[in-house]
């Protein structure tokens, strides 16, 4: 069973606060939302858990285990993977090959030829097959992104934290990157899906979470958060402001 355990985590850049005490659970399959305005510390949580960052104080356990103070190569080990909201890859190498680095490096015990299926199988599911053999490089910002996702399913992760996967995407693509998140959900994985596209957090997601510089002010269904007084007072509007 999946389960995170994320208590009172604190990060601050110099005197800057980013992180205030954040705590919250996750327990099971679940989709949540994490949503907050810019500058909120979003993506610092989510550098805190994948380990590129570590935190000032608190703690953050995964399946029992405690991964707050692992590089992110471990944290992947243990089931938490991440896309970036600024997309890395390696340029100079194809898609298929993007797609193995991570499982070889991380050497989960398949052999070569399996972990060549299993790319083979991502980009299926992903409907870019034909993408293979192109270099990274040549790729568009909305592929860039596919391929990020791809990449982790490589490692069947547990939990997955998607740091704005629809900015910038062609409806096209972001229609796909839709049914990734509903499928690879609906297979067993949480998901963090952090968006300022509102109408897709809330068509997607069960749960909430809302962080507001530095403080989670609200957790819990997305009625309930869309009615929460703080959260209309430091966030949402009282119309339906997008981004
Ligand atoms: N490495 C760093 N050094 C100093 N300050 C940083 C660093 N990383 C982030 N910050 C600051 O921390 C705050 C939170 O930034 P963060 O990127 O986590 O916000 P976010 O919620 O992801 O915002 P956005 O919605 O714009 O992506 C910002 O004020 C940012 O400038
Ligand atoms: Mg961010």
């Amino acid at each position: 069973m999946i389960n995170l355990v994320v208590k009172d985590l604190k990060k601050n850049f110099g005197g800057l606060h980013v992180l205030k005490g954040v705590s919250f659970e996750i327990n099971g399959p679940e989709l949540i939302g994490l949503i907050g305005p810019n500058g909120a510390g979003k993506t610092t949580l989510t550098n805190v858990l994948d380990g590129a960052i570590k935190p000032n104080s608190g703690t953050v356990y995964l399946g029992g285990n405690r991964i707050d103070q692992l590089q992110p190569f471990e944290v992947a080990r243990h089931g938490l993977g991440r896309t970036f909201q600024v997309t890395r890859s390696f340029r100079r190498m194809t898609v298929l090959e993007n797609l193995m680095v991570p499982a070889l490096a991380l050497d989960q015990g398949l052999s070569r030829s399996e972990i060549d299926d299993k790319a083979m199988e991502v980009l299926e599911f992903l409907t870019v097959e034909h993408l293979r053999n192109e270099y990274a490089k040549s790729l568009s910002g909305g592929q860039q992104k596919l391929l990020e996702l791809g990449r982790l399913l490589m490692l069947n992760p547990d939990v997955i934290i998607l740091d704005e996967p629809f900015a910038g995407v062609h409806p096209k693509l972001m229609e796909i990157i839709y049914k990734y998140i509903e499928r690879v959900n609906n297979d067993g994985t949480a998901i963090i899906l952090i968006s300022h596209q509102m109408d897709s957090i809330f068509s997607l997601c069960k749960r909430l979470l809302v962080l507001n510089y530095g403080d989670l002010i609200a957790d819990g269904t997305p009625d309930v958060v869309k009615n929460d007084p703080t959260v209309i007072e430091a966030y949402l509007g009282s119309d339906d402001e997008e981004d």
